[in-house]
């Protein structure tokens, strides 16, 4: 595989073809995942979770952050490295930028950050010193608290039609990425064409540019309650690099997700 960059996204999406993400936390993992063809590995702060054992992503800390995409960009072959901003990194202009630094300075090569419209001036400011943004819509995890839940988002028309707003206006300041999380496939579908900017999607239907999932469940490691979009890849290869493999074609060859895994 070449180096993906932000244009090898951009190419893909121009030629009506997928791409690959998946989450990352360590040097092994990116290697294997990076081998396997995977174009963009995401150090999500997800990791709160499936690595830390909290409930939710709040208590992931910008130095846990750091910490583990350093482990990530030391494993990681060609795939494009994108980084969470944890929790409250938008609480203010001032701390946006410094924890963006903090993230590229550890090897961040796209940073992402949850939040709607009101984004647009931190993701504006962001972009102008250099810093490439992908804007989280949908179900942004860390406002858990007050969306009551891991809910599916947009069902309604008036939700669907803002969502689609704010996704042109965050693009409009800067965004160079959209990912979407638990929307309905038909809104799915909607934002990707309405953009010219790739759009991944994690439960957000086929018709997205580009599809993410979480490690974990791709490896069938996923404790509680399995999402109706993930899926087990590890239960059809014979090792963990080969799941990663099946994940990447299954993506490319759009035969994943399938209607069972979308809304
Ligand atoms: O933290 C994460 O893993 C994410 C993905 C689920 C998109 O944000
Ligand atoms: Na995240």
């Amino acid at each position: 595989m070449k180096t993906v960059t932000l244009s090898t996204l951009k190419a893909h999406k121009r030629a009506g073809e997928t791409f690959s993400c998946l989450t990352a936390y360590d040097a092994s993992f990116a290697r294997s995942a990076s081998e396997a063809g995977i174009e963009v590995l995401l150090v999500g702060d997800s990791l709160g979770m499936v690595l830390q054992g909290h409930a939710s992503t709040l208590p992931v800390t910008l130095d846990d952050i750091c910490y583990h995409t350093r482990c990530v960009a030391r494993g990681k072959d060609q795939s494009l490295l994108m980084v969470d901003l944890p929790f409250m990194s938008n609480s203010s202009q001032e701390r946006l930028l410094q924890d963006a630094g903090a993230l590229m300075r550890a090897g961040a090569e796209l940073v992402k950050v949850e939040g709607e419209a009101w984004m647009a001036d931190g993701i504006r400011e962001l972009t102008r010193r250099g810093v490439p943004v992908c804007a989280h819509l949908g179900l942004t995890p860390q406002t858990v608290y007050q969306l009551g839940g891991y809910k599916v988002q947009g069902r309604d028309a008036e939700r669907a039609t803002q969502i689609l707003e704010d996704a042109r206006t965050l693009v409009a300041a800067g965004a160079s990425v959209i990912l979407l999380e638990c929307v309905p496939a038909s809104l799915g579908r909607a934002i990707t064409e309405a953009l010219d900017v790739p759009v991944i999607g994690i439960g957000a239907g086929p018709d997205t540019d580009g599809q993410i999932l979480v490690m974990h469940d791709v490896l069938g490691v996923t404790h509680g309650r399995m999402p109706r979009f993930v899926k087990n890849f590890m239960a059809e290869a014979d090792d963990i690099p080969g799941a990663f493999r099946r994940y990447h074609e299954d993506v490319k060859a759009r035969r994943f997700p399938a209607e069972e895994h979308s809304f």
